[in-house]
């Protein structure tokens, strides 16, 4: 999508299009206003909070504005911080071994399938105190959910189809009965137990925590793998680098989060009457904030097609900007340096099986690949 991108933020950088009744931002500067301005631009797109639709990410952060974002944020912070999940690097390094473990003498797998996938869930669901065995589940709703953005729609307030939404629901109401009763040192217990102003969570507040946390997290993660992968073995010299010196992967990681950002649009609602590079946009409208068009902003970012492990500043936007900067952003960079280091370290000779096409997910939100085939030299 890259250099259409690029004729867009020259040519009409604040397009309305018809089609999806939608005002499409593609500046660096008027996403970052867009995502972070969040009196001007509202999370509510159904406009009246929880009540839209009854779709699972309803009630969930994401879709709620201050005060009530405020107070459901503060209960989870505490988990995210980069302290609190600096503790659970010894783990995700285990679960990084233990999937090498299983691919490592077969000389090849999906990148996909087999690691990037399975890696943040498992660690997600043991945070959430759900079982990680039933993650196929998750990636089955999880792909319905991403599906439903494959035209481009703006989401209708829905999470994704009925079914799905339906079987979702119901799943987390059982984890949230079985916390209820057993209580656990785990988030969703915590969640249980915690009161905003003398009352409890209501059930569609919690199911919105679930369903945001396991699914909208895990897919992004599950890319932002694939994405990096592909991005330096493709660049051969890069993937030398690494393994020699694994300190230059934070910096790798971010540029890989700029250069392919794992979800390249967010939603808001104007709130008011707003100018933006001199397009007037009525109260009330709908925006896309096109986060991977500012991530490659020639006004933000020099050379910016140049995929550059030494930019410096790389303020990028590809966990968004704001009140609702990404809660997993600590998580997603902890697990993706883990994840990369161990997978350079185990499996030499590293390279894409070359006989297969690669093939983007269908959506306009989710960036990444279907599949990511790998080989490497079989020592065993
Ligand atoms: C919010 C991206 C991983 C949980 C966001 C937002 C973006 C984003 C762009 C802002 C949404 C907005 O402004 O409307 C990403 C990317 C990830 C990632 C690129 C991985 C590379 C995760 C993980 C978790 C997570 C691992 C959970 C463990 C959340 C939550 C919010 C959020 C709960 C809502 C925060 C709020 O509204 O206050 N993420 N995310 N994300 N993300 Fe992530």
């Amino acid at each position: 999508p890259f250099p259409q991108y690029r004729r867009l933020r020259d040519e009409s950088p604040v397009l309305f299009d018809v089609q999806r009744e939608a005002w499409n931002v593609f500046r660096y500067d008027d996403v970052q206003r867009v995502l972070s301005d969040h009196r001007v631009f509202s999370s509510q797109l159904g406009g009246s909070g929880g009540q839209r639709q009854g779709g699972l990410f309803a009630s969930s952060l994401i879709s709620t504005d201050p005060p009530r974002h405020r107070q459901l944020r503060s209960l989870v912070t505490q988990a995210f911080t980069p302290r609190a999940v600096d503790a659970l690097g010894p783990r995700i390094a285990e679960i990084a071994e233990e999937l090498l473990d299983r691919s490592a003498g077969a000389g090849e797998m999906d990148l996909i399938d087999d690691f990037a996938y399975p890696l943040p869930v498992i660690v997600i669901a043991e945070l959430m105190g759900i079982p990680a065995v039933d993650r196929d589940r998750f990636r089955r709703w999880s792909d319905v959910v991403v599906s439903q953005t494959r035209a481009g729609g703006v989401p209708q307030g829905s999470g994704g189809h009925a079914e799905a939404q339906a079987e979702m629901g119901e799943y987390f109401l059982g984890m949230i009965e079985r916390r209820r009763t057993e209580p656990g040192d785990d988030l969703i217990s915590r969640l249980l137990a915690a009161q905003i102003e003398g009352e409890h969570l209501s059930v569609p507040e919690l199911l919105g925590f679930c369903a945001l946390l396991l699914v909208a997290g895990n897919e992004t993660t599950t890319n932002l793998l694939g994405n990096a992968v592909l991005t330096f073995l493709e660049r051969p010299h890069l993937v030398e680098r690494l393994q020699a010196d694994a300190d230059a992967l934070p910096a790798a990681v971010e540029e890989v989060l700029r250069f392919r950002s794992p979800v390249q649009s967010m939603y808001r609602i104007a709130a008011q009457d707003v100018t933006l590079s001199g397009e007037q946009i009525p109260a009330g409208s709908r925006l896309v904030a096109w986060i991977g068009s500012a991530n490659h902003d020639e006004r933000q970012f020099h050379d910016p097609e140049a995929f550059d492990v030494a930019r410096t500043p790389n303020r990028h936007l590809a966990f968004g900007q704001g009140i609702h900067f990404c809660l997993g952003a600590p998580l997603a960079r902890l697990e993706a340096r883990i994840a990369l280091t161990a997978l350079l370290k185990r499996l030499p000779g590293l390279a894409l099986q070359s006989q297969t096409a690669l093939e983007r997910i269908e959506s306009s939100i989710v960036f990444g690949l279907k599949h990511l085939p790998l080989t490497w030299e079989n020592l065993s």
